[in-house]
């Protein structure tokens, strides 16, 4: 006989979202927790030993759940769960990123041809509503940008260095302390997280399924105080800015590059671990969305934003989606580039390029250069420290270097 579905939610993971998600839960008893899984077995836990199970499978065949949350740190085990859930037809709530974004065109195939649903809102900027409102509220509307400071530790870290002064490793390790940064903070510090995100809201903001490969992607690993001087000097700061907009012959440009932003920019004031989007729509005009993008209590709220909105039938329609592989732009952007050492100076095939810092030790250039060209070098310019940052077309090449100049000239 067929269990009838009840009230009852199952929760994989009891870390920093689950427990988030579990405390609102509590505080709303809308929702009777079923089991929690996890994996571990000689870990302390807040509540008694009855209310966990090790086994997956416990939750994924329990018929009676009327909801899964997805909450697990190792998005390949997560991609195993969520798809098993979606083939048997069950509702899944989940804040992996990674596996989302890596594996979004399948992960709709299966809930078209199983029935099923799956929502990630906390995936994207934690608490920030940002995939509802592109879903929901400018379904019908075109956007042309989306772009965004989307990783809290990365903007601490940068934070620290601009308003304190210390050092990489020094701020890092403060983002660890205080649980804004993993133990390995690679997939935050070298624009991986962002660039997961990034792909997610471009599926949602203009129904383009971005290949995360196809992405042209820095991080923020190589900064050192000199990069930062040199944005005081300039007033502007660095960010680590992910976005997706359409250029003038309307294709789309994604990329998640460390960014010199000025005060005209609402980015420049999203500081510590916030997030912010910036949001640009045909009609509407400009909007910014500003939140806590990480943390139990702000990714449990997003996550059970999304159990109470699918309880109530809500599911993503991907009101934009095209039915083709969209190729991505190649446009020539503006770089800034710092290199330790002259003779690590890559081969680029620049359309335009001034040098300035250039001392026994360091190299420093800004240059007009192809997406396609810089991604060829990444791999290499991330393997030697080098630091790369983008500055806005509207900005002239010249006055940055004459700024810069007189910088050098100050502090020599
Ligand atoms: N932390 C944030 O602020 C934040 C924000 C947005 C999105 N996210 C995403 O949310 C997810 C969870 O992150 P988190 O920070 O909560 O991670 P976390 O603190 O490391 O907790 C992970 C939990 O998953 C459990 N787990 C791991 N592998 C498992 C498996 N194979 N089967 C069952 N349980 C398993 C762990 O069990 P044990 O307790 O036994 O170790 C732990 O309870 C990740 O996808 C992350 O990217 C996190």
């Amino acid at each position: 006989m067929k269990i009838m579905p009840t009230n009852k939610i199952g929760i994989l993971g009891f870390g920093c979202v689950g427990q988030g998600l579990y405390d609102v839960l509590q505080d709303n008893q809308q929702l009777e927790v079923a089991r929690i899984c996890v994996r571990d077995k000689n870990k302390e836990r807040k509540l008694p030993a009855s209310a966990f199970t090790f086994d997956a499978q416990e939750l994924l065949q329990d018929e009676s759940l009327v909801i899964l949350t997805e909450l697990i740190s190792n998005p390949e085990e997560a991609l195993v769960l969520i798809r098993q859930a979606l083939e048997a037809g069950k509702t899944v709530v989940s804040a992996n990123k990674k596996a989302v974004a890596e594996n979004l065109p399948e992960l709709i195939a299966l809930q078209q041809k199983y029935g099923s649903r799956l929502l990630y809102e906390a995936a994207v900027c934690g608490s920030i509503p940002i995939l509802r409102t592109l879903e929901a509220y400018y379904a019908d509307e075109p956007m042309q940008e989306v772009s965004g400071i989307l990783n809290g530790s990365s903007n601490y870290i940068l934070t620290k260095l601009d308003t304190e002064g210390c050092s990489y490793e020094e701020a890092l390790r403060q983002a660890q302390e205080l649980g804004f940064a993993e133990a390995d903070p690679t997939l935050d510090v070298a624009g991986h997280d962002a660039l997961h995100k990034i792909c997610i809201i471009a599926a949602h903001a203009f129904g383009v399924l971005v290949d995360v490969k196809e992405v042209l992607r820095f991080g923020i690993a190589g900064i050192t105080a000199e990069d930062i001087d040199l944005a005081h000097k300039l007033g502007a700061r660095i960010k680590l800015v992910a976005s997706a907009k359409y250029n003038v012959v309307q294709q789309l440009e994604v990329q998640v590059l460390p960014t010199f932003v000025w005060p005209d920019n609402e980015l420049y004031y999203v500081q510590h671990e916030f997030n912010g989007v910036v949001l640009e729509a045909k009609y509407a005009g400009s909007q910014f969305l500003k939140g806590r993008g990480a943390g139990s209590h702000p990714t449990g709220s997003a996550v059970w934003a999304d159990v109470t909105a699918a309880l109530k039938g809500y599911k993503y329609t991907y009101p934009k989606l095209k039915p083709v592989k969209t190729q991505l732009a190649d446009d020539t952007i503006q770089i800034y580039l710092r290199l330790d050492g002259e003779k690590c100076i890559p081969n680029l095939r620049w359309q335009e390029v001034v040098s300035f810092g250039v001392s026994l030790n360091k190299v420093q250039l800004v240059g007009k250069i192809k997406r396609s060209e810089l991604m060829q070098h990444q791999a290499y310019l991330e393997g030697c420290d080098g630091f790369v940052a983008t500055l806005p077309s509207g900005v002239s090449l010249n006055a940055f270097v004459q700024k810069a100049i007189q910088h050098e000239q100050v502090t020599a």
